[in-house]
């Protein structure tokens, strides 16, 4: 028989400190959520908005409410596309914790629109947020991820891609080609920063309803078309999230570097299927 040591805790966060950029609602708000009921001693939520209805305040307000839960959420406002914003938050995750465990890279934005009508604000917005953005908080966060990251638990990075970044999702009159290309740019971290006791792994969603991905649901058919199109005849749920998160930043992960997982149902290998034979 073979003993498995810490069994009971392979999925537990217990003491772990997190911070999940765009943590104000989609999906990281669901990913805050787990993080908090896997028993995470404090997440960070980061957003641009505060008050209001989508803002950080009253996600805050919701996190801090969940029964059962051991560590509390924060919220602290940075726009995740500028560098004296990025480093604004390594310096208060340093001077109230000291460290960090977790950090979740999920703001991301979009564009859809004719090839030829895509102006250059949305190719400059889409990259300095998902791609950018994204490069400078690894990089400016190594540092308190190393300070925490040991050989047997390492500090996890997690990026939250798209399955748009693996396949040619959408040209023509809703296109995202430049979303496409920005999703596609999350490699090399695994590697550079493995040795540094630092995990890199990327999450790819398909579609999981959300202000961000709405509109596009509505333009492509809406929910019942694209759940009929999908293997498993449904979209994303909270849950779904929920899980690959706790997965890959638990104990259960630990040996998890470099790996790029599509959480879609399936639905990226349908893509170019000749559905009539
Ligand atoms: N939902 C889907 O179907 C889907 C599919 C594939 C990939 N994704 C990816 O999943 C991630 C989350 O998307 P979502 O669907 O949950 O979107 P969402 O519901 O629109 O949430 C986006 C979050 O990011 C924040 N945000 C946007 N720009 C920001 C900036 N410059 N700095 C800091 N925070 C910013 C938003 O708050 P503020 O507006 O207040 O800043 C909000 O908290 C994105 O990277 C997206 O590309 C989503």
């Amino acid at each position: 028989m073979s003993e498995l040591g810490n069994f009971d805790g392979m999925f537990d966060l217990s003491g772990k400190v997190a911070l999940v950029t765009g943590g104000s609602r989609g999906l990281g708000l669901h990913t805050a959520t787990a993080f908090l009921r896997a028993g995470a001693k404090k997440v960070t939520i980061s957003a641009r908005k505060a008050g209001g209805a989508e803002g950080i305040d009253q996600a805050i307000e919701r996190l801090n409410k969940l029964s059962g839960i051991k560590g509390r959420a924060v919220g602290v406002p940075a726009n995740v596309s500028n560098q004296a914003e990025i480093q604004r938050l390594v310096q208060y995750v340093e001077k109230t914790e000291g460290k960090l465990d977790i950090l979740v890279a999920n703001a991301g934005a979009t564009w859809g629109s004719k090839f030829e009508d895509a102006p250059d604000h949305s190719s400059a917005k889409i990259l300095d947020l998902n791609v950018r953005g994204v490069f400078l908080l690894a990089q400016k966060f190594a540092p308190l991820l190393e300070a925490s990251g040991t050989r047997q638990d390492p500090s996890r990075i997690i990026i939250v891609s798209s399955t748009a970044g693996k396949n040619v999702p959408h040209v023509g009159e809703n296109g995202t080609i430049m979303y496409s290309v920005s999703k596609a740019a999350a490699r090399n971290l695994a590697v550079e920063l493995g040795p540094r006791n630092i995990t890199t792994n990327v999450i790819a969603p398909g579609f999981f309803p959300s202000k961000l991905a709405s509109g596009l649901i509505d333009r492509l058919g809406g929910t019942a078309e694209l759940e009929e199109a999908n293997p498993r005849k449904r979209l994303g749920e909270p849950e779904d999230i929920a899980g690959v998160m706790i997965f890959l930043c638990s104990p259960a992960g630990s040996y998890i570097n470099g790996v790029d997982i599509c959480v879609d149902g399936g639905m990226v290998l349908s893509t170019g299927r000749h559905s009539k034979l």
